[in-house]
């Protein structure tokens, strides 16, 4: 399956300069061999759909309520994200996790409202620093998969180790090798058979010089992009070692 490419612009982007961003990833990323996907800001939805029609390039929410409507100051549901121009959402993002003391219960809520909808939700799972250093990474990645995940869960899965977010810092290959793996047996465990195919996303401080490495890597099925994606050209080059993976991944 065609790896997926998204950036998470997370609260960056006014109107003025994101519509460039926007039209300049558009452009520069033409033929590529993967697909690609942009969250913005919601305020930026409306004017990013109406640039990007007829582009391969995708547009997701960066969260939504549980609910389809009703009384809840300050939020924003998935048919909301969907009517703006959104096809995906990125649920249970750490800094959701952390800043709003999402559960997982809460985040597997969000995506029976994002199904509901019909988006594809991105489902964020990854443990902190102490807990990888304490030897529980595998352990907390697979209790959130398996209490956030429905079990006719459908969309894609991002591993980010919370330390590696912002901080410059990635795992090693083989870790990641690894941590996917595991995820892989915990999805094909949980879900049956669509785990196989499921994609696996890393993220975590994912830029040009380090994407080739860990796109590479066995079952990873894409890259979650937060800082790098906010440089049209960092974005792209990651891309294209996306496309670059893809096509040695035909010749062989
Ligand atoms: P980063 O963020 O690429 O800036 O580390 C990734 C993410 O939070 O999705």
């Amino acid at each position: 399956m065609r790896q997926l490419i998204a950036g998470n612009w997370k609260m960056n982007g006014r109107i003025e300069g994101s519509t460039a961003l926007a039209a300049a990833i558009r452009d520069t990323s033409l033929g590529l061999d993967c697909d690609l996907l942009i969250c913005p800001p919601t305020t930026l939805l409306m004017p990013l759909a109406a640039m990007l029609k007829n582009s391969a390039v995708m547009l997701g929410g960066q969260d939504c309520h549980a609910m389809a409507r009703g009384a809840h100051t300050g939020e924003v549901s998935a048919a909301m994200l969907h009517d703006a121009g959104a096809s995906w959402v990125i649920l249970g993002h750490s800094e959701r996790r952390a800043d709003q003391y999402e559960s997982d219960a809460v985040v597997h809520a969000k995506v029976l409202g994002a199904k509901a909808a019909g988006l594809i939700p991105i489902v964020c799972v990854g443990e902190t620093e102490a807990q990888r250093l304490a030897g529980a990474a595998r352990d907390v990645v697979e209790a959130q998969l398996r209490a956030s995940l429905p079990r006719h869960f459908s969309g894609v899965v991002a591993y980010e180790p919370i330390w590696a977010i912002g901080t410059g810092r990635t795992p090693t290959a083989s870790d990641v090798a690894d941590m996917h793996a595991h995820i892989r047996a915990t999805l094909i465990s949980h879900l049956g058979d669509s785990g196989n195919v499921m994609r696996i996303l890393y993220g975590g401080s994912v830029k040009p010089s380090n994407a080739l490495e860990l796109l590479a890597v066995e079952n990873v099925g894409g890259a979650l992009v937060g800082g790098a994606s906010l440089d049209a050209a960092d974005f792209v080059t990651i891309a294209k070692a996306s496309h670059a993976v893809a096509a040695t991944a035909t010749a062989s």
